[in-house]
């Protein structure tokens, strides 16, 4: 089997970390026989630099013609001042819609190696395992109309606008229900239907298609009250499914349950056509050309791109298992140290990854 993969390692230290998921596909793909076909796209603030524009068409055409696409990060401080069209989160945002990928599912599991680097106490994140799946190419950051208008008084006034079809809400709901009646066949939806009228459709929608899943049991919580109980007792999650914004904020609150959102992949998925993989975290302009990010969240991205955009489960577990052995071993970058681990560097935890894939 032969698959045409596209790259898009982006900005800060998206090219750090996907060396080491490329070089962890290679090294699977010769254990069970799999070729992948690497090629590399510009996008982000890099194409930007190079063409003018954060995903150039190039680009959005080498991703449609792949089957599979591998994104790290994109964005940062040199080109947070252009102007929106401009930016780099703007390319992302072409990329997603572009191809559809309306499901977004950002899974978050307690990993035991792990479990002194979370910020919470250990009875409280011990066995959490929560998939959070957020819709991605509607809600308030594609909602119309939106930007900076001037009033009649000479005053500016921002606006997006939250919105949400009918038919948007039930494939993303659709999405969730059948992820929860794989999992614990628990499904919370998150909305604001206290406020929001975006919400209360939201909701009735979501109801309406419980009666098709009778096996999973659902229930609803406000935004607010979600982020709270995420922090309070997490367990009491299997599969949440949100909207693009909350989605966008929870996710990263879940992440940082596992200890650091240098843990988290993603999966970004359409009705058909290439998914993008891609990690929960940003460029971390921070540490970039550092040498200290952590690579997981790619690699576990490089994982799910496997199981779920190329039907390669064997594959995809076998890099799982690598994660599990290098932690377990006690090697660990930075954002994820203990007292009495292996402190290491990007290329190195990529080393130690490589070394256990067997
Ligand atoms: P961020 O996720 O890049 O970083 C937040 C914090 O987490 C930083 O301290 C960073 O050092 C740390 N961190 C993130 N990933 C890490 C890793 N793999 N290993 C170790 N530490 C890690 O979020 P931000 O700082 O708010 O955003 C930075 C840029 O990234 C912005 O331009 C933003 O728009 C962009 N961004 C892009 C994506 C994406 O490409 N999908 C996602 C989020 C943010
Ligand atoms: C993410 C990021 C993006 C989002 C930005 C960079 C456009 O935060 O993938 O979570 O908000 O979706
Ligand atoms: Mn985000």
């Amino acid at each position: 089997m032969i698959y045409r993969i596209t790259l898009l390692p982006g900005d800060g230290i998206g090219p750090e970390i996907m060396a080491v998921a490329q070089e962890v596909l290679q090294v699977v793909g010769k254990q069970l026989n799999i070729d992948f076909e690497f090629q590399e796209a510009l996008m982000g603030g890099a194409a930007i630099d190079a063409t003018g524009e954060p995903l150039p068409q190039e680009t959005l055409d080498k991703c449609r013609n792949s089957d599979a696409v591998l994104l790290a990060a994109i964005g940062g401080y040199k080109w947070d001042n252009l102007p929106r069209h401009l930016r780099p989160e703007t390319g992302l945002l072409g990329l997603r819609a572009g191809l559809g990928l309306f499901a977004n599912l950002r899974p978050a599991k307690i990993l035991p190696q792990l479990i002194d680097a979370s910020s919470l106490k250990q009875e409280i994140v011990e066995g959490v395992d929560i998939m959070v799946v957020r819709e991605l190419t509607g809600g308030v950051y594609f909602g119309q109309p939106k930007g900076i208008f001037t009033t009649e008084t000479g005053e500016k006034r921002g606006v997006n606008t939250m919105a949400y079809t009918e038919a948007e809400i039930d494939r993303i709901g659709r999405v969730g229900f059948e992820t929860a009646q794989k999992r614990g066949k628990k499904l919370c939806s998150v909305d604001k239907a206290n406020v929001l009228d975006v919400s209360q459709l939201w909701r009735d929608r979501i109801n309406a298609l419980a009666s098709e899943y009778p096996d999973v049991e659902l229930t609803h919580l406000y935004v607010d009250n979600a982020a709270m109980q995420l922090i309070r007792y997490p367990k009491q999650f299997d599969t949440i499914v949100t909207g693009n914004l909350f989605g966008d904020i929870l996710s990263d609150a879940a992440a940082m349950l596992t200890g650091s959102i240098g843990m988290l992949p993603s999966a970004s998925l359409g009705a058909q056509g290439p998914g993008v993989f891609e990690p929960v975290h940003g460029s971390a302009p921070d540490i970039a050309g550092q040498d200290k990010a952590n690579p997981i969240a790619q690699v576990l991205s490089a994982a799910m791109m496997l199981r779920y955009g190329l039907n390669q489960p064997q594959a995809s577990d076998r890099i799982e298992q690598a994660v599990l052995k290098v932690l377990e071993q006690g090697d660990r970058t930075g954002d994820i140290m203990a007292p009495g681990m292996n402190l290491l560097g990007c290329q190195a935890m990529g080393k130690a990854l490589i070394q256990s894939l067997n």
